[in-house]
């Protein structure tokens, strides 16, 4: 059976001031290339904030994660036994990080013993340009990821086309989580406000925008890891050509059926449950540790600090399908309809704009 990501203390120290040093010269190196090229890019501001967000290759990023990025592309080498997650913010990630974590650990932790008691999935999933490559304490250093046990559980925003190479050349497998446009930006019209917040410290004068104006820039495209519907449809393209490399999930139907779900994702990594694990309720039991209900209410996700700028409890709000007929007028649900007969068609793809549950 596959074991935990260790945690960063716990990785082998070895070599590490030489390599920590190497990997400095080469930032600093960079920094100014990289410096150079963000004064080249399109810039917008993020949700009427003083933050802007810059597009490179195709995507909107913060300025301070452009770095992060390219490193990632050019030095980041894949494990034939890697699971990745991938997803648009705020489509369900630290639903499935806490579901794949379970998933491939269940035979070294019975629930009642389960790390995600006391750590926040994202401690357990590793993000990878936002965390692993921006230097979050918590997380393995970028010269630690080989030192981690397989399978590496890893996970990033970043669009299909933006991976690196290694991802897409090796067996890797992808697990991308998508949910409906609607019910996405609301949850990052909740969300990013107090991120802009705290980043901009309390003597900015930031005011958050409306939700008409947050839905104007979602279907303009000129949101954080946007455009939303680029972003989906190029792993859902990968998925159909690729389906046992790429599993196309979305949110509202691990929310309907998270049963069938749990199967289809425990046999897509190669770790099915068994006749007797069926019989025994263990993926009921992980549906149960893994519910919103009961992650919201553990200690340490409704105290610790996610990054100095996000808290825990911040990821778990309400976690419903449909939350959004409280905010989307009918001529704004009418304007996504036709952007998604525009984005989607002949695709394949769709989302059921339905009310809340
Ligand atoms: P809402 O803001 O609509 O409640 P992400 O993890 O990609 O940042 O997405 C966050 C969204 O997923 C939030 O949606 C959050 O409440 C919801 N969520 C977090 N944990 C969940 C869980 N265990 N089950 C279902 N939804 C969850």
């Amino acid at each position: 059976m596959r074991r935990i990501n260790i945690e960063p203390s716990k990785i082998s120290k070895k070599n590490t001031t030489t390599t920590m040093n190497q990997r400095q010269d080469m930032r600093v190196l960079e920094e100014e290339e990289v410096d150079q090229l963000k004064q080249s890019l399109p810039k917008v501001n993020w949700m009427g904030s003083k933050i802007q967000l810059l597009k490179i290759q195709d995507f909107w990023h913060l300025p301070s994660r452009i770095s992060n990025i390219l490193t990632f592309q050019k030095h980041f080498i894949a494990q034939d036994t890697d699971l990745f997650i991938t997803s648009f913010p705020k489509t369900g990630t630290t639903w499935l990080k806490s579901l794949l974590f379970s998933i491939t650990n269940r035979s070294l932790y019975p629930p009642k013993q389960s790390p995600l008691l006391t750590h926040n999935p994202h401690e357990l999933v590793y993000d990878l340009e936002t965390g692993v490559y921006g230097e979050n304490p918590k997380l393995p250093r970028p010269d630690q990821l080989n030192d981690l046990p397989a399978p590496r559980l890893l996970h990033s925003h970043i669009p299909y086309a933006s991976l690196p190479e290694s991802i897409k050349t090796s067996n890797a497998k992808i697990l991308y989580i998508c949910r409906n446009p609607l019910d996405t930006l609301v949850s990052q019209w909740h969300f990013y406000p107090n991120a802009i917040k705290k980043v901009m410290g309390d003597d900015e004068d930031f005011q958050p925008p409306s939700i008409e104006d947050y839905f104007e820039e979602f279907c303009q495209g000129t949101v954080l890891f946007g455009p939303f519907f680029e972003h989906v449809v190029g792993y859902w393209k990968q998925s159909l050509e690729q389906p046992d490399k790429v599993l196309f999930l979305k949110y509202e139907d691990l929310k309907e059926n998270p049963v069938l779900y749990l199967k289809k994702l425990a046999e897509f990594i190669g770790m099915p449950f068994s006749t007797e694990e069926t019989n025994e309720g263990v993926i009921e039991e992980i549906i149960e540790l893994c519910s919103i209900k009961n992650l919201k209410e553990l200690e340490i996700n409704k105290s610790g600090l996610h990054t100095k700028h996000v808290d825990n409890k911040a990821f778990f709000r309400d976690g419903k399908v449909g939350g959004w007929t409280q905010y989307i007028t009918a001529p704004m649900l009418e304007r996504m309809n036709k952007l998604m007969e525009q984005q989607l068609g002949g695709t394949g793809l769709s989302f059921d704009l339905h009310e809340a549950e």
